[in-house]
Protein backbone atom coordinates (compact mmCIF):
# COMPACT_ATOMS: atom_id res chain seq x y z
CA UNK A 1 0.00 0.00 0.00
CA UNK A 2 1.15 3.55 -0.60
CA UNK A 3 0.53 6.00 1.61
CA UNK A 4 1.84 10.23 2.03
CA UNK A 5 4.47 10.07 4.09
CA UNK A 6 5.36 13.11 5.97
CA UNK A 7 9.76 14.28 6.35
CA UNK A 8 10.80 17.04 8.69
CA UNK A 9 14.05 17.95 7.28
CA UNK A 10 15.87 18.80 4.16
CA UNK A 11 19.90 17.48 4.64
CA UNK A 12 21.61 14.76 3.55
CA UNK A 13 19.23 12.25 5.55
CA UNK A 14 16.24 13.29 4.58
CA UNK A 15 16.58 13.84 0.79
CA UNK A 16 17.96 10.25 0.76
CA UNK A 17 14.51 9.09 2.98
CA UNK A 18 12.50 11.33 0.38
CA UNK A 19 14.27 9.58 -2.89
CA UNK A 20 13.79 6.27 -1.39
CA UNK A 21 10.00 6.65 -0.65
CA UNK A 22 9.28 8.31 -3.76
CA UNK A 23 11.10 5.29 -5.90
CA UNK A 24 8.49 3.04 -3.99
CA UNK A 25 5.13 5.10 -5.37
CA UNK A 26 5.15 6.62 -1.70
CA UNK A 27 3.53 10.55 -1.78
CA UNK A 28 5.90 13.00 0.49
CA UNK A 29 5.67 16.13 1.86
CA UNK A 30 8.96 17.25 2.69
CA UNK A 31 9.07 20.22 5.57
CA UNK A 32 11.64 22.31 5.75
CA UNK A 33 12.01 25.93 7.53
CA UNK A 34 12.91 27.54 5.04
CA UNK A 35 12.33 28.10 1.07
CA UNK A 36 15.77 28.25 0.58
CA UNK A 37 16.93 24.88 1.90
CA UNK A 38 13.81 22.85 0.14
CA UNK A 39 15.07 24.62 -2.82
CA UNK A 40 18.45 23.13 -2.17
CA UNK A 41 17.09 19.72 -1.24
CA UNK A 42 14.72 19.41 -4.27
CA UNK A 43 17.59 20.80 -6.43
CA UNK A 44 20.14 17.89 -4.92
CA UNK A 45 16.99 15.66 -5.49
CA UNK A 46 16.25 16.82 -9.16
CA UNK A 47 20.02 16.07 -10.05
CA UNK A 48 20.32 12.69 -8.64
CA UNK A 49 17.51 11.95 -10.83
CA UNK A 50 18.95 12.96 -14.14
CA UNK A 51 21.69 11.11 -13.16
CA UNK A 52 19.39 7.99 -13.21
CA UNK A 53 17.90 9.15 -16.30
CA UNK A 54 21.34 9.69 -17.67
CA UNK A 55 22.02 5.93 -16.80
CA UNK A 56 19.32 4.56 -17.63
CA UNK A 57 18.01 3.40 -14.28
CA UNK A 58 14.97 5.02 -14.99
CA UNK A 59 13.20 6.96 -17.78
CA UNK A 60 11.64 10.19 -18.29
CA UNK A 61 8.58 10.05 -17.25
CA UNK A 62 9.41 7.69 -13.66
CA UNK A 63 11.85 11.03 -12.93
CA UNK A 64 8.66 13.16 -13.28
CA UNK A 65 6.50 10.89 -11.65
CA UNK A 66 9.08 10.66 -8.79
CA UNK A 67 9.23 15.16 -8.71
CA UNK A 68 5.56 15.07 -8.99
CA UNK A 69 4.97 13.02 -5.72
CA UNK A 70 7.61 15.25 -3.94
CA UNK A 71 5.77 18.56 -2.40
CA UNK A 72 7.71 21.00 0.19
CA UNK A 73 6.68 23.07 2.89
CA UNK A 74 7.70 25.01 5.44
CA UNK A 75 4.67 24.84 7.19
CA UNK A 76 4.10 22.07 9.98
CA UNK A 77 0.86 22.05 9.38
CA UNK A 78 0.40 20.74 6.19
CA UNK A 79 2.19 17.15 7.78
CA UNK A 80 -1.16 17.29 9.41
CA UNK A 81 -3.08 14.62 6.67
CA UNK A 82 0.28 12.47 7.43
CA UNK A 83 -0.29 8.84 9.30
CA UNK A 84 3.57 8.53 9.11
CA UNK A 85 6.08 11.36 9.68
CA UNK A 86 10.18 10.03 9.70
CA UNK A 87 12.06 13.48 11.06
CA UNK A 88 15.19 13.88 10.07
CA UNK A 89 16.62 16.90 11.26
CA UNK A 90 20.55 17.91 13.27
CA UNK A 91 21.36 15.56 15.80
CA UNK A 92 20.32 17.95 18.87
CA UNK A 93 18.16 16.65 21.34
CA UNK A 94 16.54 19.89 22.26
CA UNK A 95 15.52 20.92 18.76
CA UNK A 96 14.31 17.13 18.01
CA UNK A 97 12.15 18.07 21.64
CA UNK A 98 10.35 20.79 20.37
CA UNK A 99 9.97 20.32 17.32
CA UNK A 100 8.62 17.29 17.86
CA UNK A 101 6.16 18.59 20.34
CA UNK A 102 5.12 21.49 17.98
CA UNK A 103 4.33 17.96 15.16
CA UNK A 104 2.30 16.28 17.34
CA UNK A 105 -0.24 18.58 17.81
CA UNK A 106 -1.26 18.41 14.33
CA UNK A 107 -1.16 15.15 14.25
CA UNK A 108 -4.07 12.32 14.32
CA UNK A 109 -4.10 10.38 17.30
CA UNK A 110 -3.16 7.42 15.76
CA UNK A 111 -0.33 9.15 12.92
CA UNK A 112 3.42 7.45 14.13
CA UNK A 113 5.86 9.37 14.47
CA UNK A 114 9.07 7.61 13.63
CA UNK A 115 12.96 9.38 13.90
CA UNK A 116 16.11 8.69 11.83
CA UNK A 117 18.24 9.91 14.94
CA UNK A 118 21.40 8.35 15.13
CA UNK A 119 21.89 7.70 18.80
CA UNK A 120 19.88 10.08 20.94
CA UNK A 121 17.58 8.06 23.35
CA UNK A 122 14.22 7.03 21.61
CA UNK A 123 12.56 7.11 24.43
CA UNK A 124 13.31 10.52 25.53
CA UNK A 125 11.97 11.88 21.43
CA UNK A 126 9.10 9.71 22.24
CA UNK A 127 8.20 11.62 25.75
CA UNK A 128 9.03 14.74 24.19
CA UNK A 129 6.31 14.03 21.21
CA UNK A 130 3.56 13.35 23.45
CA UNK A 131 2.40 10.42 21.67
CA UNK A 132 5.28 7.89 23.60
CA UNK A 133 3.14 4.91 22.44
CA UNK A 134 2.89 6.04 18.96
CA UNK A 135 7.00 6.76 18.34
CA UNK A 136 9.88 5.15 17.33
CA UNK A 137 13.29 4.84 15.82
CA UNK A 138 13.69 4.08 12.01
CA UNK A 139 17.66 4.08 11.58
CA UNK A 140 18.57 4.47 7.70
CA UNK A 141 22.12 4.47 6.49
CA UNK A 142 23.53 6.54 4.02
CA UNK A 143 22.90 6.90 1.44
CA UNK A 144 19.58 6.22 2.03
CA UNK A 145 18.23 4.78 -1.25
CA UNK A 146 21.54 2.61 -1.57
CA UNK A 147 22.13 0.83 1.88
CA UNK A 148 20.25 -2.38 2.99
CA UNK A 149 19.71 -1.83 6.78
CA UNK A 150 17.05 -0.17 8.51
CA UNK A 151 17.59 -0.40 12.32
CA UNK A 152 14.08 -0.27 13.99
CA UNK A 153 14.12 1.00 17.31
CA UNK A 154 11.14 0.70 19.93
CA UNK A 155 11.03 2.61 22.93
CA UNK A 156 10.34 0.95 25.94
CA UNK A 157 6.49 2.40 25.64
CA UNK A 158 6.00 2.01 21.76
CA UNK A 159 3.08 0.10 20.46
CA UNK A 160 3.80 -3.19 19.61
CA UNK A 161 1.76 -2.60 16.32
CA UNK A 162 3.98 0.52 15.73
CA UNK A 163 6.89 -1.68 15.75
CA UNK A 164 4.76 -4.18 13.14
CA UNK A 165 4.13 -1.07 10.34
CA UNK A 166 7.31 0.28 10.32
CA UNK A 167 8.96 -2.95 10.05
CA UNK A 168 6.21 -3.95 6.87
CA UNK A 169 7.13 -0.48 5.82
CA UNK A 170 10.90 -0.80 5.78
CA UNK A 171 10.78 -4.71 4.13
CA UNK A 172 8.13 -2.44 1.03
CA UNK A 173 11.33 -0.25 0.38
CA UNK A 174 13.58 -3.42 -0.06
CA UNK A 175 15.72 -2.94 3.10
CA UNK A 176 16.88 -5.56 5.51
CA UNK A 177 14.91 -3.95 9.03
CA UNK A 178 16.56 -5.25 12.47
CA UNK A 179 14.84 -4.58 15.13
CA UNK A 180 17.35 -2.91 18.21
CA UNK A 181 16.72 -2.02 21.74
CA UNK A 182 16.68 1.80 22.72
CA UNK A 183 20.86 2.35 24.01
CA UNK A 184 22.91 4.76 21.99
CA UNK A 185 24.40 4.15 19.38
CA UNK A 186 21.88 1.19 18.27
CA UNK A 187 24.15 -1.50 16.64
CA UNK A 188 25.73 -0.14 13.88
CA UNK A 189 26.99 3.60 15.31
CA UNK A 190 27.67 1.79 18.40
CA UNK A 191 30.28 -0.32 17.33
CA UNK A 192 31.21 2.13 14.24
CA UNK A 193 32.08 4.97 15.47
CA UNK A 194 34.57 4.05 18.43
CA UNK A 195 36.29 2.90 15.44
CA UNK A 196 36.16 6.32 13.46
CA UNK A 197 37.22 8.40 16.25
CA UNK A 198 40.25 5.64 16.74
CA UNK A 199 41.00 6.49 13.17
CA UNK A 200 41.31 10.16 14.13
CA UNK A 201 43.99 9.52 17.24
CA UNK A 202 45.81 7.46 15.29
CA UNK A 203 46.17 10.08 12.85
CA UNK A 204 46.85 12.74 15.51
CA UNK A 205 49.33 10.53 17.27
CA UNK A 206 51.62 10.33 13.81
CA UNK A 207 51.18 6.72 13.03
CA UNK A 208 50.42 7.37 9.80
CA UNK A 209 48.72 9.52 6.80
CA UNK A 210 44.79 9.77 6.28
CA UNK A 211 45.53 8.50 2.95
CA UNK A 212 47.34 5.56 4.49
CA UNK A 213 45.00 4.84 7.12
CA UNK A 214 41.93 5.08 4.84
CA UNK A 215 43.70 2.88 2.05
CA UNK A 216 44.86 0.33 4.74
CA UNK A 217 41.18 0.07 5.71
CA UNK A 218 39.84 -0.54 2.79
CA UNK A 219 42.70 -3.30 1.68
CA UNK A 220 43.38 -4.74 4.69
CA UNK A 221 39.08 -4.99 5.84
CA UNK A 222 37.51 -5.09 2.67
CA UNK A 223 35.81 -2.01 3.76
CA UNK A 224 34.17 0.02 0.52
CA UNK A 225 35.99 3.34 2.07
CA UNK A 226 38.28 4.01 4.86
CA UNK A 227 37.55 6.14 8.17
CA UNK A 228 38.29 9.72 7.14
CA UNK A 229 36.07 9.31 3.54
CA UNK A 230 33.38 7.54 5.76
CA UNK A 231 33.53 10.42 8.56
CA UNK A 232 33.27 13.01 5.82
CA UNK A 233 30.36 11.65 4.06
CA UNK A 234 28.81 11.34 7.34
CA UNK A 235 29.15 14.81 8.61
CA UNK A 236 31.61 15.75 11.12
CA UNK A 237 29.09 17.36 12.99
CA UNK A 238 26.68 14.58 12.94
CA UNK A 239 29.61 12.59 13.89
CA UNK A 240 30.82 14.64 16.94
CA UNK A 241 27.15 14.56 18.41
CA UNK A 242 26.92 10.88 17.63
CA UNK A 243 30.15 10.25 19.64
CA UNK A 244 28.78 12.85 22.26
CA UNK A 245 25.38 10.70 22.90
CA UNK A 246 27.63 7.51 23.46
CA UNK A 247 29.89 9.19 25.75
CA UNK A 248 26.52 10.49 27.32
CA UNK A 249 25.02 7.32 27.48
CA UNK A 250 28.21 5.12 29.10
CA UNK A 251 30.33 8.00 30.47
CA UNK A 252 33.30 5.78 29.35
CA UNK A 253 36.56 7.39 28.05
CA UNK A 254 36.25 5.00 25.55
CA UNK A 255 33.43 6.95 23.90
CA UNK A 256 35.08 10.71 24.61
CA UNK A 257 35.24 12.41 20.92
CA UNK A 258 38.50 13.31 19.87
CA UNK A 259 39.51 16.97 20.23
CA UNK A 260 40.33 17.64 16.61
CA UNK A 261 36.95 16.28 15.28
CA UNK A 262 35.42 19.06 18.09
CA UNK A 263 37.30 21.84 16.64
CA UNK A 264 37.13 21.17 12.82
CA UNK A 265 33.49 21.73 13.63
CA UNK A 266 33.67 24.76 15.54
CA UNK A 267 35.54 26.00 12.44
CA UNK A 268 32.83 24.67 10.19
CA UNK A 269 34.81 21.67 8.73
CA UNK A 270 32.18 19.90 8.41
CA UNK A 271 33.17 17.11 5.75
CA UNK A 272 31.27 16.57 1.79
CA UNK A 273 28.25 18.95 2.92
CA UNK A 274 30.78 21.98 3.27
CA UNK A 275 32.85 20.98 0.78
CA UNK A 276 35.71 20.44 3.15
CA UNK A 277 36.50 17.98 5.85
CA UNK A 278 39.67 15.59 6.17
CA UNK A 279 39.34 15.78 2.34
CA UNK A 280 38.56 18.50 0.16
CA UNK A 281 35.83 18.63 -1.94
CA UNK A 282 33.69 19.76 -5.51
N1 LIG B 1 24.69 11.69 7.96
C1 LIG B 1 24.51 10.40 8.16
O1 LIG B 1 25.29 9.57 7.67
C2 LIG B 1 23.33 9.91 8.96
C3 LIG B 1 22.96 8.55 8.86
C4 LIG B 1 21.82 8.12 9.56
C5 LIG B 1 21.10 9.01 10.35
N2 LIG B 1 21.49 10.30 10.43
C6 LIG B 1 20.67 11.20 11.25
O2 LIG B 1 19.81 11.93 10.37
C7 LIG B 1 19.49 13.20 10.96
C8 LIG B 1 19.83 14.30 9.96
O3 LIG B 1 21.22 14.23 9.67
P1 LIG B 1 21.83 14.70 8.27
O4 LIG B 1 23.09 13.96 8.09
O5 LIG B 1 20.79 14.66 7.22
O6 LIG B 1 22.20 16.22 8.63
P2 LIG B 1 22.27 17.51 7.69
O7 LIG B 1 23.22 18.43 8.38
O8 LIG B 1 22.53 17.14 6.28
O9 LIG B 1 20.79 18.09 7.79
C9 LIG B 1 20.27 18.60 8.98
C10 LIG B 1 18.87 19.12 8.74
O10 LIG B 1 18.40 19.68 9.98
C11 LIG B 1 17.84 20.95 9.71
N3 LIG B 1 17.95 21.78 10.90
C12 LIG B 1 19.07 22.32 11.44
N4 LIG B 1 18.77 23.04 12.53
C13 LIG B 1 17.42 22.94 12.68
C14 LIG B 1 16.50 23.48 13.61
N5 LIG B 1 16.91 24.27 14.61
N6 LIG B 1 15.18 23.16 13.46
C15 LIG B 1 14.76 22.38 12.45
N7 LIG B 1 15.59 21.84 11.52
C16 LIG B 1 16.90 22.13 11.65
C17 LIG B 1 18.64 21.50 8.54
O11 LIG B 1 17.94 22.51 7.86
C18 LIG B 1 18.79 20.23 7.69
O12 LIG B 1 17.61 20.02 6.94
C19 LIG B 1 20.27 13.28 12.27
O13 LIG B 1 19.43 12.87 13.31
C20 LIG B 1 21.40 12.27 12.03
O14 LIG B 1 21.91 11.75 13.23
C21 LIG B 1 22.57 10.80 9.75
Amino acid sequence: MTITIGILGSGIMATGIVELLVSHDHAVIMRSRSQASGDDAMARIEANLARLVAKEKITETQAKQRRDAITFTTELSDLGQCKLVIESIIEHAATKHDLLSELSDFLSDDAIIASNTSTLPIIDLAVASKRPQRFIGMHFFNPAPLMATVEVVPAITTDEDVIDTVVALARSLGKDPVVVKDQAGFIVNALLFPYLNEAIKLHDNGVASKEAIDSAMKGGCGFPMGPFALLDLVGLDTSLAIMDALYAEHKHPQYAASPRLRRMVSAGLLGRKTGQGFYTYG
